[in-house]
């Protein structure tokens, strides 16, 4: 069982002048080919290739970790932003249940879960509101070791589980998730003799949900991580077929460049179902942070749209009917709900409301999804659909490794560097130099001379 892309609607042919010509979708087969071998020259530095195959050891202490995690604590707070909290977050509300921590212990296979992934001043107090840190677990996560978010909260934490337990208790409630050398969390790892789970070397923050950044907190919430592994194996499997014809990934790839290059600025990303709410904002991450680079005197990438079927049907898709032919929309469609909820009768003496008693929800949210498709491609916008059998560690997993090589062979197609992100460095860099970090002095004068501002 896996996932499918339908493009149809893509092609000039289903939707008009503003799809993709023949000709243009042969000569963006040609430069997807050239993606393709040059994705596999880069596969030994690609090593987020390599996680559904060579982590037998580390799944092992994982899952020992969560189960000690599941037996201590009420509560399981991951500290950590981006690439280390869209994935959990995306994971967690696609294959549990969607009132996860309303849910009374018993239902629930796990403790709360939360993560943190911003430094609010009311969300941060607001945490302390409804957690007890007596039975809470805390897993802070940053590749880097030092994003000043992350190290924030985590002075948080650290004083809140010193003053009240002591220094030696840290371990017993704090785990790290880091680079094995790089970075100051390492160090603070070391000198309390924390837990820690490492990132692998060429596992970028936003290619890292398959190594222990995601799979310790889905663990930790009863998320069977080995089937998730192994669906992203079956899609890098499949999405390394040479004819790109077979090769899902890179046909995505392909004809989202080539629309790119036919002005299509936007790419939406448009779920049916609330269970992949949140994957479609760890996609945007994934998009936009690598594809958003300069190369050379240009500028390249895609801005993408998080929708919601069907709630923004009745919020956004008057603009992706009658809008500018800015955009592409992906529909992220379900075949089958692990719920089936029947519409009942209660007013059939009004047949404009009672036609739709006896059909399910079910029904309803897939009429729509096929509903709204048919008109973005009646009023000309190109548009596809990945189809999920059923939403399932197996397909979620594959889903993560279509994204992620979607986006490297876009990466290779658009010629630029997909893992590297200058511009959130910046704005890292201006962060540390306005709260006095020693070094960045000088960025603090590069601020200042900014053109002065205009208010009114
Ligand atoms: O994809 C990336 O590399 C970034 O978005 C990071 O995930 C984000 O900046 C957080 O970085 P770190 O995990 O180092 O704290």
């Amino acid at each position: 069982m896996r996932l499918t892309l339908d493009f149809t609607n893509m092609l000039s042919r289903a939707v008009g002048e503003h799809g993709i010509t023949e000709e243009e979708f042969d000569r963006a087969c040609k430069k997807a080919e050239a993606a393709l071998v040059s994705l596999r020259a880069k596969r030994d530095k690609i090593r987020w290739r390599d996680l559904p195959y060579n982590q037998t050891a580390i799944v092992r202490e994982i899952k020992a970790t969560a189960e000690w995690v599941r037996s201590s604590c009420e509560s399981f707070v991951v500290l950590g932003i981006g690439g280390s909290a869209l994935g959990p977050i995306a994971v967690q509300q696609a294959l549990n249940h969607p009132r996860w921590n309303e849910l009374p212990r018993e239902k629930r296979n796990g403790p709360k879960f939360y993560v943190e992934d911003n430094v609010d001043p009311e969300r941060m107090a607001a945490l302390f509101d409804v957690i007890d840190p007596e039975t809470t677990i805390f897993n802070v996560i940053t590749k880097s070791g030092s994003t000043s978010e992350t190290m924030a909260q985590l002075l948080t934490v650290m004083r809140t589980l010193i003053d009240l337990y002591g220094e030696e208790h840290l371990k017993d409630r704090l785990i790290a998730t880091t680079d094995c050398e790089k970075g100051n969390l390492i160090g603070i790892a070391k000198q309390y003799g924390l837990k820690t789970f490492y990132v692998p070397e060429g596992v970028g923050g936003r290619f890292s949900e398959l190594c222990p950044v995601g799979l310790l907190p889905a663990a930790v919430c009863g998320i069977d991580i080995e089937t998730m592994l192994a669906g992203a194996a079956l899609m890098d499997a499949v999405c390394d077929k040479d004819d790109v014809g077979k090769n899902p990934a890179l046909m995505y790839a392909m004809l989202e460049t080539a629309a790119m290059e036919k002005g299509a600025n936007v790419g939406v990303l448009m779920p049916y179902a609330d269970s992949l709410k949140y994957f479609a904002d760890w996609y945007a991450q994934l998009w936009a942070e690598s594809l958003g680079k300069k190369r050379g005197l240009e500028r390249v990438g895609q801005t993408p749209v998080k929708a919601l079927g069907v709630t923004d049907q009745h919020s956004q898709v008057q603009l992706y009917t009658d809008g500018p032919f800015d955009k592409t929309v992906t529909f992220l469609g379900v075949e089958k709900y692990r719920t089936e909820f029947t519409i009942p009768h209660a007013v059939d003496e009004n047949p404009n409301v009672a036609f739709l008693s006896g059909h399910t929800f079910n029904e309803l949210i897939s009429a729509e999804r096929r509903a709204t498709e048919h008109a973005v491609t009646a009023s000309g916008h190109m548009n596809k659909t990945i189809l999920l059998p059923v939403v399932s560690a197996e397909t979620i997993g594959q889903l993560i490794m279509f994204f992620e090589l979607a986006t490297a062979y876009a990466g290779e197609i658009l010629g630029i560097d997909a893992y590297d992100q200058p511009g959130v460095e910046e704005g890292k860099n201006m962060t540390y130099a306005l709260l006095g970090k020693k070094g960045y002095e000088g960025k603090l004068g590069e601020m200042n001379r900014q053109t002065e501002r205009s208010l009114v």
